[in-house]
């Protein structure tokens, strides 16, 4: 399959690559030149009807074939993703901006999903339990939760995509999938990718939109829709909770974070210099689990901070397609409006410009990478999930107090910290309230581990053996048995 058939304008509903009823296109921008790549449906409420009623249809024969069968299906679209990979990448940089490196490296990720739901689908084992009456059996047993929505981001357009889609099918579940505005072209190669694989009609559905409220609506408040699963803001998740509540839907919500990234007096260094660079950086920070607050111990200030500046303003900035690119732009205006002015509202409270802080020369919508110090918990800032190439620097010199500032957040998805005393390491791994730790490491994502938060960054658990369970329902079942 060769580039141009990756590429896709039509959105894809009960194996049919189809129009809008209404007929509407709306242009897929690449951020890197603002040139138009191609358009696809704007689709509305009575296209995501649509769709939920072809989910709903294929559901009936989807949930009764055999795990086995399920698994071998994914392991083909794993396969077909692989085989496809450079090419993913290549769609991933143009339409989100991310460099080519850092989108292979995410086709491959997503790829990793497909592979280990594949493979769980054959695991999702029930129970015996045994039974206080001598004339029952007890049993449990898992069964499909129906249809699903998966709503996806435009950060991660494709691996967003198999962390949800994929456990869903492995359960035996259909899904209607609803990608970022910004970023459909990714999640239609991908169906189409299953369509190849021979993934039956109405299993996946993808409908391209920039009415996410319209859409939205139907798929999260829809009957026939049993579980919603939303990757975004902590605002949209909220008011996504408020519209699965009607039906009582079962929900998985990755919501927006806060990351501190503590660096204690006996960490390595360089070490934590490197991982406190991707963990920031990365996707010019436009990561949920991105490091928003460096806090660093007095004693090491100076060091970190004079390897940090370095490497930071080293950073190459450019078009992602570029050899050596290692930060592309931001994915729209809007974002680049919002990263400026949180900026320039922290330099008028009193926060330190030490590099960066502006648009770069080279294009409208790349910021330059950025350090502000002396920020301190009563500056907005703190508590503003960036979605930005910023970092703020903040200073401690107590463990308890760090530890206290760092969960000072209503977020609880990922934190990070540096130090090399295994105690100290027991304690504040435990101590910090968010459902993602790396310890002495910058990059915690792995389909092998479960990605997740706590407080408002959301419910539920993606990838490892826990991913399946939020596409299950355990029924129980009571025999009444002549013995
Ligand atoms: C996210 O930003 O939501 C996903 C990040 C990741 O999986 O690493």
């Amino acid at each position: 399959m060769n580039k141009l058939q990756l590429v896709q304008s039509l959105a894809y509903i009960d194996g049919q690559w189809t129009t809008a009823q209404s007929g509407a296109m709306m242009d897929v921008i690449n951020p890197t030149n603002g040139a138009i790549i191609t358009s696809v449906p704007d689709m509305a409420a009575e296209d995501a009807e649509a769709a939920v009623l072809a989910a709903d249809k294929a559901l009936v024969t989807w949930r009764k074939t055999t795990a086995k069968q399920r698994a071998v299906l994914l392991r083909t679209w794993f396969n077909l993703i692989v085989e496809n990979a450079a090419e993913l990448a290549k769609l991933l940089t143009s339409e989100q901006g991310k460099p080519y490196k850092e989108a292979y490296g995410e086709v491959m990720y997503g790829a990793s999903f497909v592979e280990w739901f594949a493979e769980e689908a054959k695991r999702t084992y029930g129970d015996n339990i045994p039974a206080p009456m001598p004339g029952n059996r007890y049993m449990t047993i898992k069964q499909p939760v129906g249809v699903v929505t998966a709503i996806t981001p435009w950060n991660f357009p494709v691996a967003m995509i198999t962390r949800k889609v994929a456990p869903a099918l492995a359960a035996g579940c259909t899904v209607i999938v609803k990608p970022g505005e910004d970023t459909p072209l990714c999640a239609l190669a991908m169906a189409k990718l299953a369509e190849q694989a021979g993934i039956p009609k109405g299993v996946i559905n993808v409908v391209t939109t920039k009415q996410p409220a319209a859409v939205g609506e139907v798929l999260c408040t829809h009957p026939l829709v049993r579980k919603v699963s939303f990757t975004g803001s902590t605002a949209v998740g909220k008011h996504i909770l408020k519209q699965a509540a009607g039906t009582v839907k079962k929900v998985s919500m990755e919501l927006g974070g806060n990351a501190p990234f503590i660096v204690f007096d006996d960490a390595d260094i360089d070490k934590a210099v490197q991982g406190a660079l991707v963990s920031k950086y990365r996707n010019a920070g436009q990561t949920c689990v991105c490091t928003n607050r460096l806090y660093l111990h007095d004693a090491i200030y100076d060091e970190f901070m004079a390897k940090f500046t370095t490497a930071v303003s080293e950073l190459r900035l450019g078009c992602g397609l570029e050899n050596g690119t290692e930060i592309g732009p931001l994915i729209n205006k809007k974002a680049i409006d919002k990263v400026s002015s949180i900026v320039q509202h922290a330099l008028t409270q009193g926060a330190e410009l030490h590099l960066g802080g502006h648009v770069a020369s080279i294009g409208e919508l790349y910021y330059q990478p950025t350090i502000l110090t002396n920020v301190t918990e009563e500056l907005d800032i703190a508590q503003q999930e960036l979605f930005g190439p910023v970092a703020t620097v903040f200073l401690f010199t107590d463990e308890a107090d760090v530890i206290a500032r760092a969960n000072n957040t209503p977020y609880g998805l990922a934190a990070y910290f540096y130090s090399r005393d295994n105690s100290r390491i027991w304690r504040v791994g435990e101590a910090l309230e968010y459902g993602i730790v790396g310890v002495n490491e910058g990059i915690i994502s792995t389909e092998v581990a479960p990605f997740g938060g706590i407080k408002e960054s959301g419910n539920g658990r993606e990838g490892s053996k826990y991913g399946i369970e939020d596409y299950l329902e355990i029924k129980y079942l009571c025999l009444g048995i002549d013995v």
